[in-house]
């Protein structure tokens, strides 16, 4: 039931902070360490990968371009991140040295599924991540990661790239611990931040929504909507674009900031929307004279941003403030943002916003 939400979208994006403390909580044992279930990876396994993949389509795929940045972060292993679709008919090195990692909400997505045979005959280790226990995926795999995100009904994903988003915090740095690629000090920090996210994502969605509200009004009858970010924000950009046009239909796209003038700009006019992500420390001011360029040329901007830069007040019209955290974590916090962008723009449209046109929840079909 949708217990008095409108949709079951509506009610999905609420229930992400229970689903992400369901997901972290059940993993931490009484001495505060991470324990995986289910994932009988070991130290001398670990020390064998030397090249890891990460393959699923769409929202799925989105998470693991994060989980890529993780794993080269915190295991020092080269990391693809691979559309299921592309990765099948193109030429890979996989050998017992590589490490798959799946990526699938429902654990049935066709594509997926043969993506992770393929890597499986070729004598790869198959990790999965998955929202569904028994899934064919979480059948054919080595290792299975359950998020607890719960049955997730409203075709656009939520609470299951959020929760694919917390598989990956908690992996990369359960198994840097076991090689020893992050340091005691820096796993505990790191987790204790992790155990903070569902109550800042509480507070993110209460102070978010009515602002959400107001962008969706200014967005819902343009031709257009452009997505922009750097790093991990760039891949927040790529989830909110895509959650924006399978409910609203309004053509959208995403770039990473620093290809605009190798020619995307050339779109920007008096008036088009753009969203940016400016999440991440190291390359605010980039990303800040990213914003100055589109501005200058009539866009509308939405800046996303942590609380403190407040001065992005100065050059968008309007600025949605998030709650701190690491810069790792900040995917997770600033993507409701943009689910709610979406889901408001949807309903304001009059769409059937659980059930949008020419999609399936589970793509069983190549
Ligand atoms: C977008 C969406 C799809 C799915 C994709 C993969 O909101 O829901 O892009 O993410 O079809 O589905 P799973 O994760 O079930 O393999």
């Amino acid at each position: 039931s949708k217990e008095g939400y409108a949709h079951f979208m509506l009610k999905e994006i609420y229930q992400q902070p229970t689903a992400i403390r369901d997901t972290v909580e059940r993993r931490i044992d009484e001495k505060g360490n991470i324990v995986l279930e289910n994932i009988s990876i070991t130290k001398e396994v670990l020390e064998k990968i030397n090249k890891i993949y990460i393959v699923a389509c769409g929202t799925a795929y989105h998470a693991g371009l994060i989980g890529k940045y993780l794993f080269q972060t915190f295991l020092k292993v080269d990391t693809i991140a691979d559309i299921a679709s592309e990765f099948r008919y193109s030429e890979h090195n996989i050998d017992e040295n590589t490490l798959v990692v799946i990526v699938s909400q429902s654990g049935e997505t066709a594509d997926t599924l043969q993506a992770l045979k393929d890597a499986k005959e070729k004598g790869a280790r198959i990790l999965s991540i998955t929202n569904v226990v028994g899934s064919s995926i979480a059948r054919e795999s080595d290792d299975v990661f359950y998020t607890w995100a719960g049955p997730e009904i409203a075709v656009a994903s939520t609470k299951a790239y959020t929760t694919q988003l917390v598989a990956f915090y908690l992996m990369a740095l359960h198994f840097g611990r076991l090689k020893n690629t992050i340091e005691l000090t820096c796993y505990e920090e790191i987790l204790n931040e992790l155990r903070t996210l569902p109550e800042k994502l509480q507070i993110t969605l209460s102070e978010c929504d009515k602002k959400a509200k107001n962008i969706s009004e200014t967005i819902k009858d343009k031709q257009s909507v452009f997505y922009l970010g750097r790093g991990l924000d760039y891949y927040t950009a790529l989830e909110g674009a895509l959650k924006l046009k399978e409910i609203s239909y309004i053509h959208t796209e995403a770039f990473p900031a620093g290809e605009l003038k190798h020619g995307s700009i050339a779109l920007i006019e008096e008036g088009t929307p753009v969203i940016a992500f400016a999440t991440q420390s190291l390359i605010y001011d980039k990303i800040v004279s990213n914003i100055k360029e589109v501005k200058a040329r009539g866009a509308y901007v939405v800046g996303v941003t942590r609380k403190k830069n407040e001065d992005l007040k100065e050059i968008c019209d309007e600025v949605v403030l998030l709650e701190e955290s690491f810069n790792i974590f900040m995917p997770l916090i600033s993507v409701v943002v943009a689910q709610l962008i979406s889901y408001y723009t949807a309903l304001l449209k009059g769409n059937d916003v659980d059930k949008p046109r020419n999609l399936a929840k589970s793509v069983t079909v190549e």
